[in-house]
């Protein structure tokens, strides 16, 4: 009987960790190429852009086709916390890259492209900052 009580309390206090970590990512993100204010952390969004949704998929689909570690294609080792949210933003805005301008990233819809974007932001190496602020209103 005691045994059940603790891991019933071990798995509630788990269950309110994880809870929380989600919660401390960002949910809005401030696009520049649409100009509009995207909720990522509500609906469809929500779903695309966590770790099993299209923008993770196409990222590790496409991005990590050449951005592996020790890869032979002279591309930078890249994970989704090489670069802060607003890091992954300015690549995404100016989109000034190597290989965005030889056109590797041809092969995905600019539908796919803002959502690998939104995913790499909701998940970047600053997300679980607790004064981390959303980037619109
Ligand atoms: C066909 C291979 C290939 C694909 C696919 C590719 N890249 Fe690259 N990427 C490169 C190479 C090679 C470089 C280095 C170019 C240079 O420095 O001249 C690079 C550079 C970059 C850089 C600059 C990194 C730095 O530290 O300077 C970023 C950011 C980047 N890529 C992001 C992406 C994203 C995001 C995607 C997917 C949407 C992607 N890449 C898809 C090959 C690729």
């Amino acid at each position: 009987m005691r045994k059940t009580v603790v891991i019933v309390v071990g798995c509630l206090v788990a269950l309110s960790w994880t809870i929380h970590s989600v919660q401390a990512r960002p949910g809005k993100r401030y696009d520049a190429k649409t100009k509009t204010c995207r909720m990522i952390d509500q609906g469809r969004l929500d779903w695309e852009t966590d770790h099993w949704g299209t923008g993770a998929r196409k990222f590790k689909e496409v991005c990590k086709s050449c951005h592996t570690r020790d890869n032979d294609k002279g591309a930078p080792f890249l994970y989704m916390e090489s670069y802060g949210s607003e890091g992954w933003n300015r690549v995404f805005a100016e989109r000034k890259i190597a290989c965005k301008l030889d056109g590797s990233w041809d092969v995905l819809s600019e539908d796919e492209i803002i959502l690998v974007n939104d995913y790499l932001y909701r998940n970047a190496n600053d997300t679980y900052d607790p004064n981390d602020a959303d980037t619109c209103g």
